[in-house]
């Protein structure tokens, strides 16, 4: 049944120029039509990069947004237009001119979790695996960071001389997992190693042994001698992990560490998209520039970080 529907998604993305975009949290049966499948700076590093005409973003609302900043010519489509990011959703433009009303003229990062008004007026914006890289690129002693408290807060205790004051958003996923989960999970598996996204509670990412984005998390399971890891992130990882490392055991930290808004899309979601051309995803002309500036402005950083490495 699913190598029916895979054949035609392939035959339309072919026909009509199209590119597939997939987040790591996708459900994995996206994987088999998907381009590329991974972290947001990667994804957003490709929607930059293609010349397609059509990008399908199988991910979050504001994944497919970010795609049609740096593609204004191109259509973005976002199979399921429930597909919001709870934490995006948390601050928009008169909460974020409160914030930096507050503490005025400090530099203000995003997190690319966040919507393209909140983008226009902030300096620059981070993803979870380049953060700190941006954070320390400002040179600044203080910086406001948003929405996430919990990523903002990690950036900062890996740096000495900079103070990162937090927006309170959060996500609630990464919030289910608590310090006593990765407890409990390291007694019953004494050599697992833990790996933790930086969206978690603080005291959960301080019992782990490595804390990055989600590639990063995949990336250090693949290249460890360890046997066994308790992930502390999105179940897709794990189900990535598992089916690309069938001699190493991955253990989700918690069953219900799913994110909802990540798993609408399905293989008949990707086709109807490309079928029926929907759901355009679009963004104001006078929004997109200003919000291209804060995107930008991070890809390079990127880059240069990407370079020096
Ligand atoms: P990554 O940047 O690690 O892909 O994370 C995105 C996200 O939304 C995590 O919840
Ligand atoms: Fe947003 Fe959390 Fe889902 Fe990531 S896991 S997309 S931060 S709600």
């Amino acid at each position: 049944m699913n190598s029916k529907i895979i054949d035609e998604i392939k035959k339309l993305k072919k026909e009509k120029n199209a590119v597939i975009l997939a987040h790591c949290y996708q459900n994995m049966e996206i994987d088999e039509v998907a381009d590329f499948v991974g972290d947001s700076l990667y994804l957003s590093q490709m929607a930059a990069k293609t010349d397609a005409e059509i990008i399908v973003f199988a991910g979050v609302y504001f994944m497919a947004q970010t795609a049609k900043i740096l593609n204004p010519d191109k259509k973005v489509l976002l199979p399921r237009l429930e597909s919001g990011c709870l934490m995006a959703d948390m601050i928009n433009l008169d909460q974020l001119r409160e914030f930096k009303a507050k503490h005025p003229g400090l530099p203000t990062v995003c997190y690319i979790n966040s919507t393209a008004e909140v983008k226009t007026e902030c300096d620059i914006c981070c993803t979870s695996s380049n953060a700190l890289n941006i954070v320390k690129s400002l040179n600044a002693p203080k910086v406001l960071f948003l929405p996430d408290t919990y990523l903002g807060k990690w950036v900062e205790s890996q740096l000495e001389n900079t103070e990162v004051i937090t927006y309170l958003g959060y996500c609630p996923t990464h919030l289910r997992i608590k310090p006593q989960d990765i407890i409990s999970a390291k007694e019953k598996y004494p050599d697992a190693k833990v790996l933790a996204h930086p969206e978690c509670h603080a005291e959960v990412v301080k019992l782990a042994d490595y804390t990055g984005s989600t590639t990063g998390i995949m990336k250090y399971a693949a290249e460890s001698d360890s046997k066994t890891f308790i992930i502390a992130t999105e179940k897709g990882v794990v189900d990535r992990l598992q089916r690309d490392y069938p001699q190493k055991e991955f253990i989700l930290i918690k069953d219900n560490i799913i994110c909802p808004n990540m798993k609408w899309h399905t293989l008949e979601d990707i086709y109807n998209a490309l079928e029926h051309e929907q759901y355009e995803i679009n963004v104001a002309q006078n929004v997109a520039l200003k919000a291209k500036k804060c995107i930008d402005r991070m890809l390079e950083v990127s880059k240069q970080c990407q370079t020096k490495a």
